[in-house]
Formats: C-alpha cells, sequence, structure tokens
C-alpha cells in the first residue's frame, strides 16, 4: 500500500520520481484552462476522500482541482460534520471510508489520527497536514526551488521562526533531497529533535543560529511560516510574538542572503508579522509559485499512491 504519510517514511528515490512527474504533467498542461482535463485521465472512475478536520484554502482546492483534472471525483468532508467528530473511532472511519473511496486525504490535529487511519484504511492515505508535518506543502517548495535555480541539493536553506510542523518536514526534506538547514529563532521553539537527527543521520548540516542576520548569511533560500499556527493556543500569541519579533524577514535581512536567493512562506501569511509585504511581493518571493506547485506535486504523489 503506497500511503504517502511523510518525507523521512518515504523513499528518497521515490520523493525524486514524484517531483520530476509533478514537473513534466504541469509542462505537460501548457497553459490550458484550469478546470481542462488533462491529455491523459489517471483516475478516471475513482473517488477521492478529503478529509479536514482543520481549515484549509490551498490544500483544499488544489487537491480538488487536480483530483478532476486527472479524471476522478472527489468529496471533501468536515470532520466535525462526519461522525468522526462524534466519537466513532479512527480505525472504524478509515475502514468505512475504504468501502467507498479510492483514496483518503486527511488533514488532522494528531499524527497519531493519521497513523491509525493508515493501519486501518484499505486504500493509501495522504498526510494534508498534521501537527507534526506538512509532507506535500515540502514536496511543492523543492519542486519550486528548482523549478527557478536548478537542483536544490548542496544548497543551503535559512528556516526563521518557529520550529513548527512545516519546519520538520523541511528537515525531513534536507535529508531526502541533500540540503543543508539552519534554523534560526527563539530557543523555546526550537524544532523537533527527531527531524534534526534524521536530516544528519543522511550527512545533512542542520545548525541553530540564534541571530537571524547571521543566519541568513550566504543562504540560497530564506523561510518562515505563521507565529501561530493552527494547532497553537491563541492565549499563547502575545507571547510568541515577542518571542519571534526579531526574526521578522524584511528586506534588509534578505539583503545578506546570496544575490539569487528566494523567499517562501507555505500561507497563510500574517504580512507585517513574521514577513513584510515588501518581501512577500519583492523580486524574491515565490510564494503563489509555492501555492501552484501544490497542485503539480500532489498530482504526482496521488499517481504514485494509487500507482496509475
Ligand atoms: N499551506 C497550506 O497548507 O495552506 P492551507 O492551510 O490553506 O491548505
Amino acid at each position: 500500500m503506497n500511503h504517502f504519510l511523510d518525507l523521512h517514511t518515504t523513499d528518497a528515490t521515490e520523493l525524486r520520481g514524484m517531483i520530476d512527474a509533478a514537473r513534466s504533467m504541469k509542462d505537460a498542461r501548457n497553459g490550458r484552462p484550469r478546470g481542462a482535463p488533462d491529455d491523459t485521465q489517471p483516475l478516471a472512475g475513482r473517488m477521492v476522500a478529503l478529509v479536514f478536520e482543520k481549515p484549509s484554502t490551498r490544500t483544499r482546492v488544489s487537491f480538488d482541482l487536480g483530483v478532476r483534472q486527472m479524471g476522478g471525483e472527489t468529496m471533501v468532508l468536515s470532520g466535525s460534520e462526519m461522525q468522526l467528530g462524534h466519537g466513532e473511532t479512527i480505525a472504524d472511519t478509515a475502514r468505512v471510508l475504504s468501502r467507498y473511496v479510492d483514496l483518503i486525504m486527511i488533514r488532522t490535529f494528531e499524527e497519531a489520527v493519521l497513523q491509525e487511519m493508515a493501519e486501518y484504511a484499505s486504500v493509501p492515505v495522504i498526510n494534508g497536514l498534521t501537527n507534526s508535518s506538512h509532507p506535500c506543502q515540502i514536496m511543492a517548495d523543492v519542486m519550486t526551488y528548482e523549478e527557478h535555480r536548478g537542483p536544490i541539493a548542496g544548497r543551503r536553506v535559512v528556516w526563521a521562526g518557529d520550529g513548527n510542523n512545516v519546519c520538520a518536514s523541511f528537515l525531513h526534506a534536507a535529508g531526502q533531497f541533500g540540503f543543508d538547514l539552519t534554523f534560526t529563532g527563539p530557543p523555546q521553539l526550537d524544532p523537533d529533535p527527531a527531524p534534526v537527527g534524521f536530516a544528519r543521520d543522511r550527512g545533512r548540516s542542520i545548525t541553530i543560529e540564534r541571530d537571524a542576520a547571521r543566519a541568513v548569511e550566504g543562504a540560497d533560500l530564506v523561510v518562515t511560516d505563521t507565529w501561530v499556527s493552527m494547532h497553537d493556543s491563541q492565549s499563547a500569541r502575545e507571547r510568541r510574538h515577542n518571542l519571534l519579533r526579531p526574526y521578522q524577514i524584511t528586506t534588509e535581512l534578505m539583503a545578506r542572503a546570496t544575490p539569487d536567493a528566494l523567499f517562501m512562506h507555505c500561507l497563510p501569511a500574517h504580512r507585517g508579522e513574521e514577513v513584510t509585504s515588501e518581501v512577500m511581493d519583492g523580486p524574491q518571493s515565490v510564494i503563489f509559485d509555492e501555492a501552484e506547485n501544490r497542485l503539480h506535486a500532489q498530482k504526482a504523489i496521488l499517481r504514485w499512491c494509487l500507482q496509475v
């Protein structure tokens, strides 16, 4: 069963194959209207369940559109409106959905929910974000970097701010795609040691630099994310903002990176908080390419899961 649960649990050669397939499929669409079908319809007759226990714009729309372009159909399900949100177990939900659909994409809170869904489903399961990781996003980000600047292997990425779930997937990607990563942020929000260890075990240089200006010096890619994630308590908002203010991405900070460095943010962003509008809308920013490439990368992931 080809579940797509995390970058560190998926073979690196398979991940590379998905990125290459995504680029080919993107090229093959050749500027046609978004709603037009692909030339090939590998998901014809397939039904995909998109389960959301947290809000989403990009994940929801890009998965829905991607399945339709490939000839399949989707049903978008809100966790709170399903029996899942009223006490039915994950295991039972997984077994029931597997009788109706060909693949389950789930966005949820705890990693354990994703793992249980995958354990009991008899169809492939895709991780659409948990509190611990966001692998679909980082597949799109690797694709985006390489479209603009060539191979990401050997480059140095700086993650600024909160060492959150998206940071964890960037660390997994460092190990799988062969780039180095510097984390710059306050010690209270350091990344989880497990993904740091995963990347280091694969020979990558993973460093922590508390001074943002020093961290960004000579970087090839600068990445940040919102200071308060969906799973964080809103009561921690002020404390987090105070801790993270020195890590805001500004034009002055970007000027310390290499001249052709890119800026990424998975979105949604809080302009004026983790990043200024000047950087978001500036020449180094590829934020909307990242958003578009969610579509293409996930189409490749769907095909890999279903082997079609
Ligand atoms: N980046 C991302 O996953 O966006 P959504 O929360 O809008 O899906």
